[in-house]
């Protein structure tokens, strides 16, 4: 509790704060993360279906994966923990939403300053012209109209780079932050996992599994996201 009370104070003191999400932020609304028990990588290599290799060399098993997390995320919603973060945002107590998650679940839950440092995979376009392309294209299975190129999603693969506007979003407004609370990440990918350590504010890691990952950190929370906000919130609307 006396954990929940500081971060409460750091938020209501903070001129800038900054939130970086991951998987583990969206696991309470049934989506799987990618590295826990119960994660996607548990059973599946993410070089043959995550990988940019993956796309040009093996577009069916690719696309079968993204199919399926399409599938898997249309039976699922944002949970409180996401409509708690975008009412902090209302309030003026978040500046930023920095995420890797490709669910659109913080822009869902009403999220305005959102940086998705990996991408959406809400929205389509050709690998090879860039043309936009449709849900319904890609889930056909069908070719570039323009260049007949794969489709795919709008996420950041394996072996791609972080797009340049998101990553300096996210950069300098961590940079200039007071406060960065870093959500259900096993901060094990990199370069996301180095924005932690660049800002000169205090950092506050809530997850639910605490591993090495975890140092560095002012303030450490180990438990659920949903749970975790709930509780901070109910501190500060009581
Ligand atoms: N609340 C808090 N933490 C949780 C919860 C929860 N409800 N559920 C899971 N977690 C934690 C897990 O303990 C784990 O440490 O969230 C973390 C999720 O870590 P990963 O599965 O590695 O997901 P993430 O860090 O987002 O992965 C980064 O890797 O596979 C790529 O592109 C993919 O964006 C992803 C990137």
């Amino acid at each position: 509790m006396k954990e929940l009370k500081t971060v409460l104070n750091w938020l209501q003191s903070s001129k800038q704060t900054v939130i970086l999400t991951g998987a583990g932020m969206s696991t309470e609304s049934g989506i799987p993360d990618f590295r826990s028990s119960s994660g996607w990588w548990k059973n599946i290599d993410p070089q043959t279906v995550a990988h940019i290799t993956a796309l040009e060399n093996n577009y069916d098993l690719f696309h079968e994966f993204y199919s399926m997390r399409l599938s898997t995320l249309d039976s699922c919603e944002p949970h409180d923990g996401h409509f708690i973060l975008a009412d902090w945002e209302k309030r003026g107590l978040v500046h930023t939403i920095a995420t890797q998650n490709v669910d659109g679940f913080h822009a869902k839950a009403g999220n305005q300053n959102i940086a998705e440092l990996h991408g959406s995979i809400q929205n389509f376009r050709c690998h090879r012209c860039e043309s936009q392309a449709t849900r319904e294209a890609f889930l056909n299975k069908e070719k570039c109209p323009n260049c007949g190129g794969k489709l795919r999603p709008n996420v950041v693969l394996f072996g791609e780079s972080l797009p340049e506007d998101s990553w300096m979003k996210a950069l300098n407004a961590i940079r200039e932050a007071e406060l960065v609370i870093v959500i259900g990440t096993s901060l094990e990918v990199y370069p996301v996992n180095q924005l932690p350590m660049m800002t000169k504010g205090k950092t506050v890691f809530i997850n639910k599994d605490i591993t090495s990952n975890a140092n560095g950190f002012d303030l450490v929370i180990e438990g659920k996201a949903k749970e975790i906000l709930t509780n901070i919130n109910l501190l500060l609307t009581h």
